[in-house]
């Protein structure tokens, strides 16, 4: 018998050698440790030929081996699983040191950042900030705000008409000054409001000139405001938006809707006054129109000029932005190009 059982050790131990598949282990099993047919299982049926002496220990040894066939195989399909587990992780590796694909996100247009720094420092210094409509009545567009029948600026030529008659005469609206009447109508002095917003003029576009463009209008009405108070604040609002060491001046001017009326220069926020390409080399920058509320604008709007005075500024945000960013071209502001408007983001 411990021949027989050296020469079945010797025999198993070829055959699982010789299995490189998992099928090729499994067939071992049977073959060897299967139920009706394992060469094993056959071995122990002859045990009973045996005498008892000899049959306990061929039993003994008979079991030994069938413990070393199975666990041999066992170990086989062991190996084999982790093989196949390993292959797999290989084939699915993903490199997590892989720099990560940017996702596009949107983000705000140059003139809407520019609104916001804006809208931001009217608040700091206490004004309401109004949305207001883009269709306004003759009225509101021009009569309401002081500009005589005659003006040009009511022509057909510079307006963009749209239906009505007579004072109800739609149109789009063709400066931010129009908040002013909305906002005295809708409260009571002391007040301050702020109004950025499109307007709309029959421009032929060009590099400094688009038919719709961007204003900010601030209004502040209160007792006893005079022409100090409007420069006081008109240089802090340059300060703020351009820096600390920014100088204003004022240059009298005509508007209809303020009595007296100015242009607003500013020191260049490029070159500081010196001069450069920015500024065309006059040190300063225009930056929009300002003046004490004509006292006819007060009256239309119940407010007695005789107790109650105000100033009003607006100014234009499309050059402002194109000066800003170094643009050579306000169109470049509103032809949605996405090659343009990444880079701002
Ligand atoms: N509305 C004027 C324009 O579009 C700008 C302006 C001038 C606004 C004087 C004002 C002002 O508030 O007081 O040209």
């Amino acid at each position: 018998m411990t021949e027989r059982l050296t020469q079945l050790r010797a025999e198993f131990t070829a055959e699982l050698a010789a299995a490189v598949t998992e099928a090729d282990a499994n067939a071992l099993r049977d073959r060897w440790v299967g139920r009706k047919a394992g060469l094993i299982t056959a071995e122990m049926k002859t045990l009973g030929k045996l005498s008892p002496e000899e049959r306990k220990t061929a039993g003994a040894q008979l079991n030994e081996l069938k413990t070393e066939v199975e666990s041999g195989i066992d170990d086989l399909l062991n190996r084999f699983a982790a093989e196949r587990e390993a292959a797999q992780l290989i084939a699915e590796r993903i490199d997590v040191t892989l720099p990560g694909r940017r996702i596009a996100a949107g983000h705000l247009h140059p003139i809407t950042l520019l609104r916001h720094r804006i809208e931001d420092i009217f608040v700091s210094m206490g004004y309401a900030i109004e949305d207001d409509r883009e269709i306004e009545t003759t009225f509101y567009n021009f009569t309401s705000l002081n500009i005589p029948d005659n003006h040009p600026a009511r022509s057909p030529q510079d307006t963009f008409y749209l239906v009505g008659e007579n004072e109800s005469t739609l149109s789009l609206r063709s400066q931010t000054s129009t908040m002013q009447i909305h906002a005295m109508q809708k409260r009571r002095p002391p007040l301050r409001v702020a109004a950025p917003g499109r307007v709309f003029r029959r421009d032929t576009p060009d590099a400094t000139h688009n038919p719709m463009f961007y204003q900010v209008e601030g209004l502040l009405v209160d007792k006893g405001i005079t022409l100090g108070d409007l420069k006081g604040t008109v240089e802090e609002f340059v300060r703020r938006l351009f820096g600390p060491d920014t100088k204003t001046r004022f240059r009298p001017s005509y508007f209809p809707f303020v009595e007296p009326g100015a242009e607003i220069d500013y020191t260049c926020f490029k070159c500081h006054g010196d001069g450069c390409r920015v500024c065309k080399q006059s040190g300063w920058i225009e930056m929009g129109g300002s003046g004490m509320v004509h006292p006819n604008v007060l009256r239309g709007v119940n407010i007695d000029p005789e107790i109650y005075s105000g100033f009003a500024f607006g100014l234009g945000l499309d050059r402002l932005c194109a000066l800003m960013y170094g643009l050579d071209d306000i169109r470049l502001l509103y032809e949605n190009d996405v090659r343009f408007l990444e880079q701002f983001s």
